[in-house]
């Protein structure tokens, strides 16, 4: 178990990441995605990661949920220590800590969204009772109730992103990561869903870390990380502060 150090202005710290490298393919085809990327993120705040296209955001977050293994480098998230990790112990912490938000939605798409909303709390061995109850709840809470039977077919873009964040929230995990979450929304539905986010992150034991390209949603994150060719070269103390650099 790891015991995450606390930063000189004593927040306590969700993710702690140092020196991962991350490597895809061999020889003179190797894509080096992460070079020795280091990066903090607090419990309690909403993080946003900016970069252009191709310079790592997703495949940091990936190795930061234990989806993607990392040849180099140290990675605690809350009070697991990642690189020490047998890979069935890390499916174990995703199942229970991490709740994932992708820009695909992932959806199943010949179960309902009550039963797609369930999955999480079945695969953590909750009765289909509960979990349907749970899951109920949740789709209330994104704006979904009385479309529990519905198919996620049947539903448009910004309905099925919101589904995916039911079933990303469900569990109440510690740590919510969403690669692109507000790509398929309308401005007011983009908004309603950051600022659910921004709620779930403000618990002194959770963190939600978003990567995003929609400028119109930076306005909602506590501290912007802005990544360039496989490392995080700098951190935002607010949004304020990088709108000021960027002359937004
Ligand atoms: N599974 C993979 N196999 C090979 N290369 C990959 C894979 N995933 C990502 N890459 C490469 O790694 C780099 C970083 O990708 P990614 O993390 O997806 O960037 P971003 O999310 O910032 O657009 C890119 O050059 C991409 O082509
Ligand atoms: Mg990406």
């Amino acid at each position: 178990m790891a015991n995450l150090p606390k930063t000189e202005a004593g927040h306590e710290l969700a993710i702690h990441v140092r020196g991962v490298s991350k490597t895809f393919g061999q020889g003179e085809a190797a894509i080096h995605a992460l070079k020795d990327v280091d990066f903090d993120a607090r419990k309690g705040e909403m993080l946003m990661i900016v970069g252009p296209s191709g310079c790592g955001k997703t495949t940091l977050l990936s190795v930061i949920a234990g989806t993607l293994t990392f040849e180099k480098g140290e990675i605690d998230v809350f009070d697991a220590a990642l690189q020490g990790m047998k890979q069935r112990a890390i499916t174990e912490f995703r199942k229970r800590n991490v709740g994932f938000i992708f820009q695909q939605f992932n959806l199943i798409p010949t179960i309902n969204l009550l039963e797609n909303v369930s999955v999480p709390l079945l695969i953590n061995g909750w009765t289909r009772r509960r979990a349907e109850e749970k899951a109920a709840a949740t789709l209330a809470v994104v704006g979904l109730a009385g479309r529990e039977k519905d198919l996620p077919t049947m539903m448009s873009g910004g309905q099925q992103q919101r589904v995916a964040i039911a079933r990303a929230l469900v569990h109440d995990p510690r740590l919510v990561i969403c690669d692109e979450p507000t790509s398929a929304l309308d401005k007011d539905t983009g908004g309603h869903i950051m600022e659910l986010l921004r709620e779930v992150a403000r618990h002194p034991d959770r963190c939600v870390v978003v990567v995003t390209h929609d400028s119109r949603v930076f306005k909602y994150s506590d501290r912007m990380a802005e990544m360039e060719d496989g490392r995080v070269e700098r951190i935002h103390e607010s949004f304020d502060q990088y709108a000021n650099k960027q002359g937004l």
